[in-house]
């Protein structure tokens, strides 16, 4: 649920298990598993080695403590620590690896067997492990940097009261079985025997963790603003935002990166085919999207597709205007038709665009404009002629610093990417495939750009990290036109 790649073992893990676990770890992820002695199964680096997942797995057989201390002094750190609350030393290895910062931020400790069945609760006993443990509970429910939930079958659920968000359905215990069926964000099915503390840092530390010695500034950089971690600011949940040209390319790469950012996205193209086939390619992903087929020099088109965008969704917040042509002559030989083919999208099409979801912006008082220039508008690229790309590109800039400066007092920011030379199907023409090696060579980055080197950059410009920049013209090219 958590995504981990980084998971401490202290206890006495058995090998299936933690080979179990590896297998859903990713490439780079890692289990360190600490013991005093081998247990269970397979349990040697050895019989690890077997499996193509092993090489996930590192064994650290000895004193805990000195593992501990080892791992810390290697400064890891841990997305998930599983912690066996029926051991010896219990609860020095949780103070440890809360005292020494060994979690990373949004990790979760799993403390195993914190109920022992039950018997915690149970007056007058006086089994030392059963003591044991409910001492290291004591000392977790008294630690004020954490909050918990505790998961026992027949046991008392505790958590939260302000995380209505989770629902625990305990009817589904099968008789005479140690299941139940918790359903959090997924659903998982824990076997839980002797109860499991699902423990994570508390959102807010309290004043009395601050190390008093330290000058601690408990402003906005330190909170978060509006209490918003940085990556959460980057969130587009409940956005509406609309592509154009997103049937393929660069359009294609902005509409999974705003998707996956938590926006709706409408994706749009000329060709509705294309827009489809990517809204299908979202809805894979658990992405709320929307085809539709749109001509963007057309002004009935344009107003169209607000139009439907809003019958859907009620608004748009975010408008990428990316659909773009490049067509090339020299330019002695420029016909009027490709001048005008080219200008009636990339920069009349694209105006269309600005000001049919300006409106709707400027209404509502907020929204994010974010039009794809080109690196075309700063340097003349060559050796390729191009005139009515570039001087329609460098039209796109002006349009965007003029929108920029009009519209913020409103709550419209205008921005635009400028990408470098993008390896998409523009590019893929007989007469421009030639010239990739000499573009290489005006490259410092050493190669073509890949619609992924643009995606954080949309999303950023979408989000209300970016709320202060307006008229911007973003370029994003390997360093090409510093050279
Ligand atoms: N590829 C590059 O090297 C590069 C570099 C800088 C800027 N750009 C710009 O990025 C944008 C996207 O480029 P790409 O490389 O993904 O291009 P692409 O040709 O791969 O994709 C463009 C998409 O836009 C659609 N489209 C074309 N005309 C349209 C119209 N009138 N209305 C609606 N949709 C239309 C096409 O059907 C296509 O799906 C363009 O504005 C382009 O100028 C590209």
């Amino acid at each position: 649920m958590i995504r981990p790649r980084k998971i401490l073992l202290i206890g006495k893990p058995k090998g299936y298990s933690i080979l179990a676990i590896a297998e859903e770890l990713p490439d780079n992820g890692k289990i360190f598993a600490c013991a005093e002695e081998p247990y269970l199964g397979v349990y040697s680096q050895e019989a690890f080695d077997h499996s193509s997942d092993g090489k996930k797995i590192s064994l650290r057989v000895g004193p805990v403590a000195d593992t501990l201390e080892a791992l810390h002094a290697e400064d890891e750190h841990f997305d998930i620590v599983f912690i066996d609350a029926d051991q010896r030393n219990a609860v020095q290895y949780y103070s440890f690896v809360m005292d020494n910062h060994l979690l990373s931020m949004d990790a979760v400790i799993c403390v195993e067997n914190t109920l022992m069945k039950g018997q915690v609760y149970l007056e007058n006993v006086s089994d030392e492990n059963v003591l044991a443990v409910r001492k290291l509970n004591a000392v977790i429910n008294s630690d004020p940097r954490v909050e918990q939930l505790k998961i026992g079958v027949g046991e008392k659920l505790l958590w939260p009261e302000d995380y209505p968000s989770y629902q625990w359905y305990l009817g589904d215990r099968k008789p005479g079985t140690k299941q139940m069926r918790i359903v959090l964000y997924l659903q998982v099915i824990l076997p839980v025997q002797s109860g499991l503390s699902l423990i994570r840092r508390s959102p807010v530390p309290p004043d009395a963790v601050i190390e008093s010695k330290t000058q601690v500034v408990k402003d906005e950089v330190f909170w978060g603003c509006n209490q918003c971690r940085i990556l959460e600011r980057l969130r587009l949940d409940g956005r509406v935002a609309y592509v154009t040209g997103g049937g393929q390319g660069i359009g294609r790469a902005f509409a999974h990166a705003l998707g996956e950012a938590g926006a709706k996205v409408a994706v749009v193209d000329l060709v509705l085919a294309k827009a489809e086939a990517v809204a299908c390619e979202l809805s894979l992903k658990g992405i709320k999207s929307l085809a539709l087929a749109a001509d963007v020099s057309k002004p009935e088109d344009v107003q169209r597709m607000v139009d439907a965008i809003v019958a859907r969704w009620g608004t748009v917040h975010i408008a990428c205007n990316n659909a773009g042509i490049n067509l090339n002559s020299a330019s002695e030989e420029t016909s009027l038709e490709e001048w005008d083919k080219t200008f009636n999208v990339n920069l009349r099409g694209l105006f269309l665009c600005c000001q049919a979801a300006g409106r709707i912006m400027l209404n509502q008082g907020y929204g994010k404009i974010i039009n794809t220039a080109s690196m075309a508008s700063l340097i003349v690229p060559h050796p390729q002629k191009q005139l009515a790309y570039n001087a329609s590109k460098a039209g796109v800039v002006k349009l965007t610093q003029t929108l920029g400066t009009e519209w913020i007092d409103r709550g419209v920011k205008v921005n635009c990417i400028s990408p470098g030379i993008v390896d998409t199907p523009l590019i893929r023409s007989q007469e421009l495939r030639p010239l990739v090696r000499r573009w290489l060579a005006d490259i410092p980055a050493g190669r073509l750009a890949q619609p992924t080197d643009l995606q954080a950059a949309v999303v950023y410009l979408a989000s209300e990290a970016s709320d202060y920049m307006t008229g911007h013209n973003l370029v994003i090219e390997g360093g090409q036109s510093l050279w």
